[in-house]
Parts: structure tokens; C-alpha cells; sequence
């Protein structure tokens, strides 16, 4: 184990944390194990805390530009953590990721449009698509022996579709927790280029990943693929600072990157803020070794899941490849979703996020956030425990 304390227990309700809240958990939610909303319940590295306590202590909040380093930290961190060359030129800044995927939406396509998604996947694509009046198309993934899978047959069907133009794709997927390789991100690629399709890629994960795998970002596949794709980066989830807002659009295509310019100004969302700022620097510029502490915390939180699955009748994880959510398979315990959900919440009391949120191929699984100490999780694994072998008894 590396210097930084995860078995820490913070108390989050000390802070408006949404994970916390009742907007998430109800009003009767006090004593749930919070594992739904994707952030971590660790302090974030010590060179963030010191780099926000540093501007702070300044204590004139004008307003800014971006300052010099922050482009250079993420291109050398793109560099040095995945070998992949980013022309700073191609960045613009974003207030997070969401927002440049709706952009991304309302910029490269037109109203009805087809915008394929791959579910189960992120539920906020496909809430992106229906609230900016587009239309879904869904290419589901395919759970082969325990592992999901693309359907490039599936995928070439939509793709050649007469009005689809975008496809959002999450690499690493949430929620299944796959770590895309070269090979089919390829194959991908290689489909919507030849159907006219933007590969709109989401890669907000693509710093946690875990030993054995490797994060390919769509952009570093080819000049070629790199022109077709419009990539959504962040260090909100890897450094855990999504409240700071804070994201950026690689985008390479000049002729698509002035249209987004243009978009950042009518909209007037080209304003910095100064502590988001200086928390993304410090991220990348120092925060590596946090980060390698954290990825070997969850793989040991992964590790203590799956061996305790093995005594947990009915239930079994999806094995993850990185991001810090875990699939977890409950159909053998309680195939039914509204009985599944008062199980989870009444008699695990878990607050987990339902698998049918992302998209009706979820039903029967629920998503868990992996990133909190360990003692949390071996509490909320004995309640499952408990509640899964009650559950089993009473529906023999
Ligand atoms: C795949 C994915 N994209 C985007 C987001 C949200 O990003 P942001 O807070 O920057 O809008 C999340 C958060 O869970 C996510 O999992």
C-alpha cells in the first residue's frame, strides 16, 4: 500500500454531497450504504488540497484566463501516463463533460437525428439525446461468458441507418466497467467512419484502470479516426474533484473545433474558475502517484468483492476492467426489478444505483461504487450477506 489513506472515513454529510443527499437517497435514508453517485469518498491528493489552499490564500478572485501550465499538464500527462500525443491547439475548455456532450449533440446534428448509445450505458446519453430532440438508437452490448461485448453487426446496422450521425461512446464504459482495446475500438471506428457517423467519445474514466489493461483513447487510434471523433475529457472522476467543474473537448477536426469555439462564446461558457483551475494543474502535473494508490486501493476493494461473492448466494460481479463501478449480476437472487429494489434498499440497505437506470438490458443488475474505504464496504457486504441468504430462504 502506497502513503495515501484510504481506509480514512470522512463524513461527507458535513458537505452538500449528492451521493449523501435526499435528492438521491429519500427522506428516509439516513444508515444506507451510499454507493450510488459516481464520485469517491476519498480526500483527494495532498498537492490538490495545497494548490486550492494556495490560491485561496491569495484572496483576490477576478476574473482569469487560463493559466500558462494547465494546457502542458495535460498534454504531458497524456503523453507520459498513456503515450498518446495531444496538439494542445485541438483543446478547448468545458465546464464538464456533460455539457460537451450535449453541445457535441446540438453542434454535429440535427433535430431527429439518430445518436447511437450502447446500453447498459451511462443513463445521462440517453437522457442528452431524448432532452435535445434527437433519436435514440440503441445498439445494446452482448454479456458473453461474464464479459460484455460490442455487437459490430448491430453497430454497422445502426450506424448505416439513413439519419444516424453521432455515436456516444464511453471508453471505459460505464457501467459495465470495460476497458476498450485498440482492437475494437478499431472496429468501431472503422464502421461510423465509413457511415458518415461522429464518434463522440467520453473517456472521463480513462485514467482508472486496472492492472492488465490498457486505456486507448479513441483519438490515438489514426490521423484519420482522430478528425472523426470529438473526445470529452476530465480529471473529475480519476482525482475525484467533480465539484470543481472541470473538463475539456479535444477536438481535431478544424472546421468542427471553430464551430465549437463559436458555440463556447454565444453560449458564454469560456469563463475559468479559479479553483477548478489550479485543482486540474496540480492533478496532472503531480498527482500521479495518488492516483496509482487509489487504482491499487479499489483493486484491492475488487479483490475483497469477489471473495466475498463467493459466499453471497445469488449475486456475482461482472469482473471489472477499471472505473471505480462495479455490474453487479443479481437475477438469481431476485430477477424482478421492483422487488430487486425494495430488496437492495430495505433489506441490503444499499443505495445503489438500479440496473434498469441504464437502459431495460440493466434489469436484474445494479451498479456499485467501489470507491469508498474499505471497512464501508465489508460493513455493507455483511448486510448483504445477510439479507441475500434471508432472501434466499424465504423464496424457496
Ligand atoms: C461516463 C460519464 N460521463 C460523464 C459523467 C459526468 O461528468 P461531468 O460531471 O463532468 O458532467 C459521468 C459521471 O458519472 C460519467 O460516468
Amino acid at each position: 500500500m502506497g502513503e495515501h489513506d484510504f481506509d480514512c472515513v470522512i463524513d461527507r454529510t458535513q458537505t452538500p454531497a449528492l451521493k449523501h443527499h435526499k435528492i438521491v437517497l429519500g427522506e428516509d435514508g439516513a444508515g444506507l450504504f451510499a454507493a450510488g453517485v459516481a464520485d469517491m469518498d476519498f480526500r483527494v491528493a495532498p498537492c490538490i488540497i495545497e494548490a486550492i489552499e494556495k490560491r485561496a490564500a491569495h484572496g483576490v478572485f477576478g476574473y482569469e484566463t487560463v493559466p500558462d501550465g494547465l494546457l502542458p499538464a495535460l498534454t504531458g500527462w497524456a503523453q507520459s501516463r498513456h503515450g498518446w500525443t495531444v496538439d494542445p491547439a485541438h483543446i478547448l475548455r468545458a465546464p464538464n463533460v456533460l455539457n460537451a456532450l450535449a453541445m457535441a449533440a446540438n453542434l454535429f446534428t440535427e433535430k431527429g437525428d439518430g445518436i447511437i448509445i450502447q446500453p447498459p450505458v451511462f443513463f445521462d446519453f440517453a437522457d442528452i439525446i431524448a432532452e435535445n430532440g434527437r433519436t435514440l438508437i440503441e445498439n445494446p452490448l452482448v454479456l458473453r461468458k461474464g464479459r460484455f461485448e460490442m455487437d459490430f453487426d448491430g453497430l454497422e446496422a445502426a450506424a448505416s441507418a439513413p439519419r444516424t450521425r453521432m455515436l456516444l461512446l464511453c471508453n471505459p464504459h460505464n457501467p459495465v466497467g470495460r476497458v476498450w482495446t485498440r482492437a475494437e475500438l478499431a472496429r468501431l471506428a472503422d464502421i461510423c467512419r465509413r457511415n458518415g457517423v461522429l464518434v463522440v467519445a467520453d473517456e472521463i474514466h480513462g485514467d482508472l484502470v486496472f492492472r492488465g489493461h490498457r486505456y486507448t483513447p479513441f483519438a490515438s487510434l489514426s490521423a484519420e479516426d482522430a478528425l472523426n471523433s470529438v473526445t470529452c475529457l476530465s480529471p473529475a472522476k480519476s482525482f475525484n474533484i467533480a465539484a470543481c467543474a472541470c473538463a475539456f473537448t479535444l477536438v481535431p477536426d478544424p472546421v468542427r473545433r471553430a464551430a465549437f469555439k463559436a458555440e463556447n462564446s454565444r453560449l458564454t461558457v469560456n469563463k475559468n474558475n479559479a479553483f477548478a483551475s489550479v485543482a486540474m494543474e496540480a492533478a496532472y502535473e503531480r498527482g500521479g502517484p495518488w492516483l496509482d494508490d487509489a487504482i491499487a486501493y479499489l483493486e484491492g476493494n475488487v479483490a475483497l468483492l469477489r471473495e466475498r461473492l463467493r459466499q453471497i448466494p445469488g449475486v456475482t460481479m461482472i469482473e471489472p476492467e477499471g472505473t471505480f463501478l462495479v455490474w453487479l449480476d443479481f437475477r438469481e437472487l431476485e430477477p424482478e426489478s421492483e422487488a430487486l429494489t425494495r430488496f437492495l434498499r430495505h433489506k441490503a440497505r444499499w443505495a445503489v444505483t438500479r440496473g434498469i437506470a441504464f437502459g431495460p438490458q440493466g434489469a436484474g443488475f445494479a451498479r456499485l461504487n467501489i470507491a469508498c474505504p474499505r471497512a464501508r464496504l465489508i460493513e455493507a457486504l455483511d448486510r448483504l450477506e445477510r439479507a441475500a441468504q434471508d432472501h434466499m430462504e424465504s423464496t424457496k
